[in-house]
């Protein structure tokens, strides 16, 4: 049976380095691995709070860079020059604000998103899908041709469909688990890669 140690190494190490949520190693090692951020990179970051993501993102990305987060919650202390909206992913007057602070079209998209669990699966599985799918529509609308996309899923029975709907969009679509992911978690990421615009024109 796995262990579940809620204030395990990477706990200890996000407080040793002054990160705010120990998920921050999970966005390090896939960014660092799959070489995603470009200096002076446009990234949203959806699911943002309490900001975790935010600050490896932010740091990679440089002083050129734009970042620009949403969560439902208040991120506390995002790091300078970095943009954390307050909304609902799901809601277009969110979505249309984070486009406009993105300033053009994004090279990356990250999804950390994941609904308060009720305990009851299917409307688990449900609100998770549901908030995949409105990141994945938010990609559609912001990214750059070529740009990419990390987003987390569970691993359940529409996990096929799941991964399909990313292979509509991208050219390369990788499934993933991080070191920080704790022992027993269903969690996975996926990377996707090579956007393709349906439209072949600048995003909305
Ligand atoms: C696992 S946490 C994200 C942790 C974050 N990546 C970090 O490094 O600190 C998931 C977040 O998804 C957010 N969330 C869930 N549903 C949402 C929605 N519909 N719109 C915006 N944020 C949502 C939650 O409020 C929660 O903060």
């Amino acid at each position: 049976m796995p262990t579940y140690e809620p204030r395990d190494k990477y706990y200890r190490k996000a407080r040793e380095r002054g990160l705010p949520s120990r998920a921050a190693f999970k966005i390090e090692e896939l960014i660092a691995r799959a070489k995603l951020v470009p200096r002076g990179g446009r990234i949203a970051d959806l699911g943002c709070a309490p900001g975790g993501w935010l600050a490896i993102l932010a740091r990679a990305a440089g002083p050129e860079g734009r970042v620009v987060g949403v969560d439902l919650a208040r991120c506390a202390n995002p790091p300078p020059g970095v943009l954390a909206i307050v909304g609902d992913i799901t809601d277009p007057a969110t979505v249309s604000r984070a486009i406009e602070a993105l300033g053009g079209p994004a090279d990356l998209v990250t999804s950390d998103l994941a609904p308060k669990l009720t305990g009851i699966a299917a409307r688990d599985e449900a609100r998770s899908e549901e908030v995949l799918a409105a990141a994945l529509e938010f990609a559609r609308r912001s990214l750059r041709e070529g740009g990419a996309m990390v987003a987390k899923v569970f691993m359940g029975p529409r996990f096929k469909q799941i991964v399909s709907a990313f292979e509509r969009d991208f050219s390369q679509v990788e499934v993933t688990r991080t070191a920080a992911t704790r022992p027993g978690s269903s969690e996975l990421y996926v990377i996707a890669r090579g956007f393709r615009r349906r439209d072949g024109g600048a995003p909305s």
